[in-house]
């Protein structure tokens, strides 16, 4: 199972970091998204990232250049047929998932292996709507994905070992730590990590201290790179409660419900970072 082309669909800021990082080690790429604003966007959101590295002089040009090279824009499904492996990044809605995975089931070579970087909806599910479950797996990225180091691999109950292995080193060349884990709700990353976004939320509904002042003592008190309510900012607070209410479902428990503050945050269309405003603010003045 060599993996030399990929497709990554979805050019959102997930999948756009996945696309830049597999171009970066050397994978043929396509950037998939339903229009081609959506695909520039997603390549004007690369380049800024590379752009980044070239200040720091993490990389020259001329690799900047290269990485771009390798990337090709694709509006439809229809390239997946060159693809070796497909790594779906779209947005946490399985009918939305359902239909990409039927497609590519239809486009791509029996060999393709399917993978999806869902940060919550069960990969046994996604891949019951292909008729290729065993080649079905989870690869869940963390935001940013330059950056963080972890693919959390999910096994789905018909994947087999060999396309875990060769999604494994796939990760490993694209400079990340393959870890595995089951197909159960929430995985293990956002099981433990939702319920810690949540609490900081009902916190701050409660007026225990201030956003700034809950991020504070979680950052300087725990050693957290941010604190848990610019987190859910920059994952995006509409994702958030999406999970959230995957964990109270799939679990029955009543220790994932969702807090009444962020529903309101996601009525009002404030998701964070990405709307310009989520628990922060980040318009620019
Ligand atoms: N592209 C390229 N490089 C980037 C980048 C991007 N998009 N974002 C940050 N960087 C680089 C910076 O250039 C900088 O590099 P140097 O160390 O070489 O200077 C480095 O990352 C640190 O960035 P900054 O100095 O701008 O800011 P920071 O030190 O505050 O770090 C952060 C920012 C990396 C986001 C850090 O705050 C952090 O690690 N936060 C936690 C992120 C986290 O928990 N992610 C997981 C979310 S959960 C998830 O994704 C899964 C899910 O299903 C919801």
């Amino acid at each position: 199972m060599e993996i030399k082309t990929i497709m990554v669909v979805g050019a959102g800021q997930m999948g756009s970091g996945i696309a830049q990082m597999a171009a970066k080690s050397g994978y043929s790429v396509y950037l998939n998204d339903i229009s081609r604003e959506l695909v520039d966007k997603g390549l004007a959101g690369i380049s800024a990232s590379l752009d980044r590295m070239v200040k720091k002089e993490k990389i020259s040009k001329d690799e900047k250049a290269g990485v771009l090279d390798r990337i090709q824009s694709a509006v439809t499904l229809d390239s997946a047929a060159q693809c070796d492996l497909i790594v779906e990044a779209a947005v946490e809605k399985m009918e939305v998932k359902a239909e990409i995975f039927k497609k590519l089931d239809q486009t791509t070579p029996a060999k393709a292996i399917l993978a999806s970087n869902t940060s919550s909806l069960p990969i046994t599910a996604i891949a019951a709507h292909t008729g290729r479950p065993e080649k079905v797996i989870g690869m869940h990225f963390m935001n940013p994905v330059p950056v963080m180091n972890l693919v959390e691999i999910i096994n789905g109950l018909a994947t087999t070992p060999e396309v875990t292995e060769a999604v494994c080193k796939t990760a490993e060349a694209m400079g990340k730590t393959p870890v595995e884990c089951r197909d159960v709700p929430g995985f293990v990353s956002n099981r433990v990590l939702m319920v810690m976004l949540n609490e900081a939320l009902w916190e701050l509904y409660e007026g225990v201290a201030t956003a700034e002042g809950i991020d504070q003592i979680m950052k300087l008190g725990m050693n957290h790179p941010m604190g848990p309510l610019a987190l859910a900012d920059l994952i995006g607070l509409d994702t958030v409660l999406a999970i959230l209410q995957i964990l109270q479902e799939g679990y029955g428990d009543p220790k994932y419900r969702p807090c009444p503050l962020l529903k309101s945050y996601v009525n009002a269309g404030w998701l964070g970072k990405k709307s310009g405003k989520g628990i922060y603010n980040y318009y620019r003045s």
